[in-house]
């Protein structure tokens, strides 16, 4: 087939799916390093969506817009579910929750039972953070850079039960991933429980070695729970070959699902030790749905992941994954070196992906944020963290990113970090 015909092929696919299954077939020996350069496919992918005209969206690591064939799925469940009311939540919404549950299950590489719905990531972790029994001087691990709903749930446990956090200091660029292992293991006492550790950490987009963390962690007897928020269906790998106890995720930032709409996994032999939040006393304490008695919800954001899981499975995870990085690299590679320009992601590309976190010196993130906005049309967000020592903007491009795009963004910086 020819470039010119895959084009016409893709764009009228009823769904509006990116990848046919013949397309596939065609393009399955096309390493995804290659195809992450191919901007004329990249370019239909990027018609699936409905972007402004008014700003260059380079924030999507917040939340990452739904594709229209999702959105349009997920408003056609909202009239479904409204139309049917009562009669389908009493018929037909458990079997349908059930079918969303094993699909994603099958996206993480789990098994159904090791696997719940929820609204977000905060939610999913501060869930396991919760179900602790904590006693007086447990300790748990975590660092500098996590995420602040996260850490603030530990601090609740220790003003609540009088457990111990111990929070480490992470190198924004290490030399391996033994460094950042050692990090974490000098932590670790006798009275160590759970180490909570971040797949891909929001400020910097720097993906941190988790197998090995875990691997550590249990040989010293201490669990793990892994912030997924941003490396779910961003980066290709099953949850299991992690090796760690707990992993939450966001699925409304890379699966492109709708706002709302999380998953926490449990590994199934970790179930029965945790408490759950809302009490059930039909679910038996080693079934995974214990911990998800939300009481009555916004139901039609739980299917719409079914097609979202679709849309994501079309593309390939591979395949957003080496495009992501590519686009990345593009404008990373542009500025690294620039005098006054500072980023504050890992060079390595084997250690980042999409999200890069990029300053100037003299000039105080805000102020970037804002001047990028009104002199480049150029959306990303101020990081000032001091706790954790990074000064800049993030940096979040999406699929439907071009590289012209990021372009401006590179022509904004250099010119900033000459006049600054
Ligand atoms: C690393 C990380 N963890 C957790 C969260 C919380 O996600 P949510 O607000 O969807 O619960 C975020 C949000 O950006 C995040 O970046």
């Amino acid at each position: 087939m020819h470039k010119r015909d895959f084009l016409r092929t893709v764009g009228s696919v009823s769904l509006g799916m990116m990848f046919t299954p013949s397309i596939l077939a065609r393009y399955a020996a096309v390493p995804a390093e290659h195809l992450a350069q191919d901007e004329a496919c990249w370019g239909v992918l990027r018609g699936k969506y409905r972007l402004t005209s008014d700003y260059i969206n380079l924030e999507n690591g917040y939340y990452s817009m739904q594709s229209e064939p999702v959105l349009d799925a997920f408003v056609d469940h909202v009239r479904s579910v409204n139309f049917q009311a009562s009669r389908y939540m009493r018929t037909r919404q458990v079997d349908d929750k059930l079918r969303v549950r094993t699909r994603l299950a099958k996206v993480a590489g789990a098994t159904p039972e090791e696997i719940i719905i929820t609204r977000n990531t905060t939610e999913s972790l501060d869930t396991v953070i919760a179900g602790y029994d904590w006693k007086t001087g447990d300790e748990a691990v975590m660092s500098n850079q996590d995420y602040g709903a996260m850490l603030d749930m530990f601090k609740l446990q220790a003003r609540r039960y009088g457990m111990v956090n111990r929070v480490v200091s992470l190198p924004l660029d290490p030399r391996s991933d033994d460094e950042i292992v050692q990090v974490y293991a000098n932590a670790i006492t006798p009275r160590t429980r759970l180490l909570m550790v971040c797949h891909m950490v929001n400020i910097t987009g720097h993906v941190l070695p988790v197998r090995a963390i875990c691997d550590m962690a249990h040989s010293r007897g201490v669990d793990v729970m892994v912030d997924g928020a941003h490396a779910f269906a961003q980066l290709s790998f099953a949850i299991p070959d992690l090796g760690c106890d707990y992993f939450g995720a966001s699925l409304h930032k890379w699966l492109g699902a709708p706002l709302g709409a999380g998953m926490l996994y449990v590994r199934k032999d970790k179930v029965a030790q945790l408490w759950p939040i809302y009490g059930d006393e039909g679910i038996p304490e080693t079934d995974i749905a214990k911990l998800n008695h939300t009481g009555t919800h916004p139901v039609h954001t739980d299917l719409a992941i079914e097609n979202a899981i679709e849309f994501h499975e079309s593309i390939g995870v591979a395949r957003k994954e080496a495009r992501l990085r590519h686009l990345q690299q593009h404008w990373t590679k542009q500025v690294r070196g620039t005098p006054r320009i500072v980023l504050n992601t890992p060079a390595d590309p084997k250690r980042c992906c999409a999200i890069a976190n990029v300053g100037i010196a003299g000039m105080r993130p805000a102020d970037l944020a804002r001047t990028l906005l009104e002199r480049y049309k150029v959306w990303t967000v101020a990081i000032d963290n001091a706790a954790a020592g990074v000064h800049g903007v993030r940096v979040t491009p999406q699929l439907f990113t071009t590289p012209a795009e990021l372009d401006v963004l590179v022509r904004g910086l250099k010119e900033l970090a000459a006049s600054a």
